[in-house]
């Protein structure tokens, strides 16, 4: 398996920095598995005071974050090696969900980029990139924390980066379902037991149960996510 690679461009590379040399990530690092590039783009300014934004055409509140450094950010960076993806992190973008953790994490090299201030130059969007993600339906004030959760999402997904290899698969969502209940030791807390199947060494049976669980879990908290017909609804 090659390595990934991603490369994030920032105005605000403090941001992200300090939260990747920690967790999950640090780790995967480590390993061998992924590389992770974080830029500052006003290294590719060519204004004396580093600026990368500028007041919108047209007037209106906010700054505009401008097409040349991240062009030439961009261009830097493709020089140097192919690209499977530029993403632009933004509230307008395709909602990142399971399945699209799972198609960024089958890519070799992936470049995001964060907006910030209102948002970038709309020939960025036309020219520059394959694809723009979204964290959720709310607006964050920039793209960075949005480009760390798509990262974590994508890079526990590598092979290798979570220690038991089958619990990335067995997470909600992977099979379409929330996850079933778990529990530890002790079996019995202060009167609050465990389920006896658990308990009872028969896998199969316990498969079942966990299947069942799964499927109970899904149809009362996010029926949406079943198919028609086994969601409740007439289908
Ligand atoms: N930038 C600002 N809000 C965002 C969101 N919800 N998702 C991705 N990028 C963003």
């Amino acid at each position: 398996m090659e390595q990934m690679r991603i490369d994030i461009l920032t105005a605000l590379p403090d941001l992200l920095t300090s939260w990747f040399g920690e967790s999950i990530l640090d780790r995967a690092r480590s390993k061998g598995l992924v590389e992770v590039h974080v830029h500052d783009l006003r290294q590719w300014s060519t204004d004396k005071h580093r600026k990368v934004d500028d007041y919108p055409f047209g007037g209106g509140a906010g700054m505009v974050m401008q097409v040349e450094p991240i062009h030439r950010a961009i261009q830097q960076l493709k020089g140097e090696r192919a690209y499977d993806e530029a993403i632009y992190m933004s509230p307008d973008g395709q909602l990142l969900d399971q399945p699209l953790a799972n198609t960024l994490s089958t890519k070799g090299n992936l470049i995001l980029l964060c907006g910030h201030y209102k948002g970038v130059d709309e020939r960025v969007r036309e020219h520059l990139i394959t694809r723009e993600v979204s964290i959720g339906d709310y607006v964050l004030t920039g793209g960075e924390l949005a480009a760390a959760v798509l990262c974590d999402a994508v890079i526990r997904l590598l092979p290798g980066v979570i220690g038991d290899e089958t619990s990335a698969l067995s997470d909600s969502f992977q099979d379409g379902l929330l996850a079933p209940p778990d529990y530890t030791r002790p079996a019995d807390y202060q009167g609050w037991t465990v389920p006896d199947i658990l308990l009872s060494g028969h896998q199969a049976k316990i498969d079942v149960w966990r299947h069942q669980q799964a499927m109970e879990r899904t149809r009362q908290r996010r029926p949406s996510l079943l198919p028609p017909g086994e969601d409740g609804s007439a289908g």
